[in-house]
């Protein structure tokens, strides 16, 4: 998707991102105690959330930071942010903080999350190399992503577009260390189990950036397909993210 396109998705989706994915607050939970282990932020440390969404992530940096920047280039995402004095509202994108086009409130940073967003980026190596850039030294930078390959109960249209779009954790590991730091890659798993009728109207939604690729008619063919494959009344699959930490010299 081009910026435009990528921003106009979340800015419709705003409104209803919190009620697709805050759906398990386990799950929530799961995945704030996996960035703040591999992140391991202290007391007192300043943190950038690249691509923060809705803050549904920088609220729980903020229990350990003594501040988190929230960045966003989707204005209706970030006004979703909760208002907390250690959270701070940019309106910018990563490719912005890159170049420099925009500068962050403080000189340096301890820790820098971007929890799937480097798909919507196209030049990763410079981008992530700008980013580098904005960590102190012993500072840590953790991309959060979905693998090549994604088990998700979608139609098979959307997993082939999914896997010719998603970059490699690897190549992320690589551009990292391209960017003088040291990088390492690992995995870990949830398991997810919803109403079937949730999980398909969830599709409707297109809570995935990848569903907007298709128009109504596509998307209720591919919500038959799912529906096919799995007739009972819960949909249940494994999700899977890799976590690429990066940690500055
Ligand atoms: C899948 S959402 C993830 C939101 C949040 N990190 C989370 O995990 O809940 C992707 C986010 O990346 C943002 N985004 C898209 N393109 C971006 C870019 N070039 N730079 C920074 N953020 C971007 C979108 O507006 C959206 O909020």
């Amino acid at each position: 998707m081009n910026s435009d396109v990528t921003r106009d998705h979340y800015d419709r989706l705003a409104a209803s991102y919190d009620e697709n994915w805050a759906y398990s607050l386990q799950f929530v939970e799961w995945m704030t105690g996996c960035i703040l282990r591999r992140l391991s932020i202290s007391g007192g440390e300043l943190v950038a959330d690249i691509g923060c969404g809705t803050g549904l992530y920088a609220h729980g940096l903020a229990q350990r930071a003594a501040a988190v920047v929230c960045v966003e280039p989707s204005a209706a995402m970030p006004a979703r942010v909760p208002r907390e004095d250690r959270l701070l509202p940019v309106e910018a994108s990563a490719e912005d903080l890159a170049a420099g086009r925009t500068v962050l409130p403080h000189d340096g940073y301890d820790a820098m999350l971007l929890k799937e967003v480097l798909h919507h980026v196209g030049n990763q190596g410079p981008v992530i190399a700008g980013l580098a850039r904005l960590l102190k030294p012993g500072g840590r930078m953790l991309v959060t992503m979905l693998p090549s390959r994604i088990g998700y109960p979608l139609f098979a249209a959307a997993l082939k577009l999914f896997e010719q779009r998603q970059p490699n954790p690897a190549a992320i590991a690589d551009a990292m260390r391209g960017a003088g730091l040291c990088a390492e890659l690992s995995y870990d798993s949830f398991p997810l189990s919803f109403p079937a009728e949730r999980y398909l109207q969830m599709v409707r939604n297109r809570y995935m950036s990848l569903l907007a690729s298709f128009d109504d008619a596509a998307l209720e063919a591919g919500v038959a397909e799912i529906r096919r494959a799995h007739r009972g009344e819960r949909i249940e699959f494994t999700d899977t993210f890799a976590f690429v930490l990066g940690t500055r010299p």
